[in-house]
């Protein structure tokens, strides 16, 4: 199965204008050139959206701008009203978003997202068409009892409720494991692989074979230029979801370069 890997910068609340500026003009100049069989995504705060947005399109004489997409860090699941601090899926469609961040564990932990609501906003970005990185992964506590699969398929099946094979097909899913980010410890090639591979058969036995061999699963949790070869390297692996390593240009391209099989 031919899936396209996907590298995608989660800058977290990192980055307002003016640095999102200082970013995209070096990333664009070093991108230049380069002709990658992978898709490249930036997921910057709200407020830099627009910078981000004006930025790629007006950047024509750069080879590759325009292929680079916008993910959006998080949605609201509701449409528009008295959701003070919220931020609507059709207001992120004007800044020419095309993926959204969900059920991020740092959303899940720190911002109280179950995965009843992560399904409601999975089911708002499916109707405005966006593509939702829809994040999974276990706690070290999770995986020390014993618990990672039955952690995983409760957040697939809770996060996944009532979605149809149709948008499933737009969604892109990312094991992240808590262990692993933002700590420096990445998942050894074989616990990733290992996840990836049981994720996959989740899907299989919720959506079927054909579904499973489709989607694109990405792995997060201090991915570096240095490990990014050997993760990519894996079956189940197709792109990365990156923090740290992705809040500079030439690191995060590094990342694309050494995990892109084919790259040029
Ligand atoms: P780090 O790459 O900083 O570990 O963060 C991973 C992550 O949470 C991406 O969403």
């Amino acid at each position: 199965m031919n899936r396209k890997p996907i590298f995608a910068a989660n800058w977290k609340m990192n980055k307002g204008p003016s640095e999102t500026e200082d970013f995209v003009k070096s990333f664009l100049s070093k991108l230049q050139g380069s002709n990658f069989n992978s898709e490249i995504v930036i997921a910057p705060p709200f407020v830099s959206l627009a910078k981000l947005a004006d930025l790629l399109h007006t950047a024509t004489a750069v080879q590759n701008a325009h292929a680079i997409q916008i993910a959006a860090q998080n949605c609201s699941q509701y449409d528009a009203g008295a959701y003070t601090g919220e931020v609507s899926v059709l207001m992120l469609r004007e800044f020419f978003v095309h993926y959204v961040i969900l059920g991020h564990s740092e959303r899940r932990a720190i911002f109280g997202e179950t995965d009843e609501i992560i399904n409601a906003k999975i089911k708002k970005a499916r109707e405005a068409n966006l593509k939702p990185i829809f994040c999974i992964g276990e706690t070290l506590a999770e995986r020390e009892a014993g618990n990672l699969e039955s952690v995983l398929r409760t957040q697939i099946t809770g996060g996944l409720k009532d979605i149809s094979e149709k948008d499933l097909a737009e969604i892109v899913i990312a094991y992240e494991p808590v262990w692993a980010i933002g700590t420096g410890v990445t998942a050894t090639s074989e616990q990733a692989q290992d996840a990836h591979a049981f994720v996959r058969s989740v899907i299989a036995e919720l959506y079927g074979a054909d579904a499973a061999a489709k989607i694109r699963v990405q792995y997060g949790g201090s991915v570096k230029p240095g490990n990014a070869a050997e993760l990519m390297a894996c079956p189940d692996i197709d792109g990365a979801l990156i923090g740290g390593a992705a809040l500079e240009p030439q690191s995060f391209l590094d990342i694309i370069k050494n995990g892109t099989p084919s790259a040029e």
